[in-house]
């Protein structure tokens, strides 16, 4: 991993649990959503579009969900949520998959941590996608670690998907962009992920509030592999 990376990532690390924005104290400035708009601009009507494809219906119900119910959510729930995920065409050069990546050169790495999954015992898990199973990195009960894992205002998760970045497949290409486009693909990924959940009727929430040491320490990671988002599941309370 290049030096500037490095010491950049540093900087923006999530040290603790203690160090997240707490949005409970939030002012009004943070809560308030600011929109652009040119009132004195002349401005075109876009057509309206009354019909709603089965994309957009999805789009409409994708919501993040933070408490979860104690029911588990199965293997078949998680895998069709991972698959949002996959290679598409292998023999394609590059090989062609459901997000896209800055020149293809797909850093992300995909992993699983279960804490309530019918059919997956309690653990970490790496997603190797070219063969479409779960790697068993370790079964061990890493509830204890969870408010750590996902931010402390998730409750209750039956999973959470970290993805995080092998830097320098992309730094060989894009040297300091290569973080950033990191970023980008897994905002990509995410959205995948938060759709595929919003489809099968499980609940979502996207977090960067996780400790990074904690997923580097849990996951085994090398240095050069930084995680950078997380997404946690679960089934929505009260359904
Ligand atoms: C990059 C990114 C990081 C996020 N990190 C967190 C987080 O650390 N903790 C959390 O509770 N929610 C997190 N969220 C979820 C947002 O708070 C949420 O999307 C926002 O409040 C809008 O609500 P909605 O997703 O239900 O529309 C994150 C979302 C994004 C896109």
């Amino acid at each position: 991993m290049l030096d500037e990376i490095k010491n950049f990532y540093e900087r923006i690390k999530l040290k603790g649990v203690e160090d997240d924005v707490d949005d409970g104290e939030a002012p009004i400035t943070f809560i308030h959503v600011f929109k652009k708009a040119y009132p004195r601009l002349p401005s075109i009507i876009l057509p309206r579009i009354d019909s709603k494809s089965e994309l957009e219906k999805i789009l409409e119900s994708r919501e993040s969900t933070r408490e979860f119910s104690n029911e588990p959510i199965n293997l078949e729930e998680l895998s069709k949520i991972l698959k949002s995920c996959r290679i598409v065409d292998e023999k394609r050069e590059p090989e062609k998959r459901t997000y896209p990546s800055a020149g293809a050169r797909f850093p992300i790495e995909f992993y699983v941590i279960s804490y309530n999954v019918d059919g997956l015992n309690k653990g970490a898990y790496h997603y190797n996608m070219d063969r479409s199973v779960l790697e068993v990195l370790w079964q061990k009960d890493l509830d204890y670690r969870q408010p750590e894992i996902t931010g402390t205002n998730i409750k209750n998760p039956a999973a959470t998907i970290v993805l995080t970045s092998v830097i320098s497949r992309s730094e060989v290409k894009y040297w300091y962009k290569a973080l950033p486009l990191s970023y980008l693909e897994a905002g990509h990924i995410g959205q995948n992920i938060v759709l595929s959940a919003a489809e099968n009727n499980i609940g979502a929430c996207p977090v960067s509030g996780f400790v990074d040491d904690t997923l580097i320490e849990i996951l085994d990671l090398t240095e050069g592999e930084i995680p950078v988002y997380t997404i946690s599941l679960g089934k929505r309370k009260g359904l």
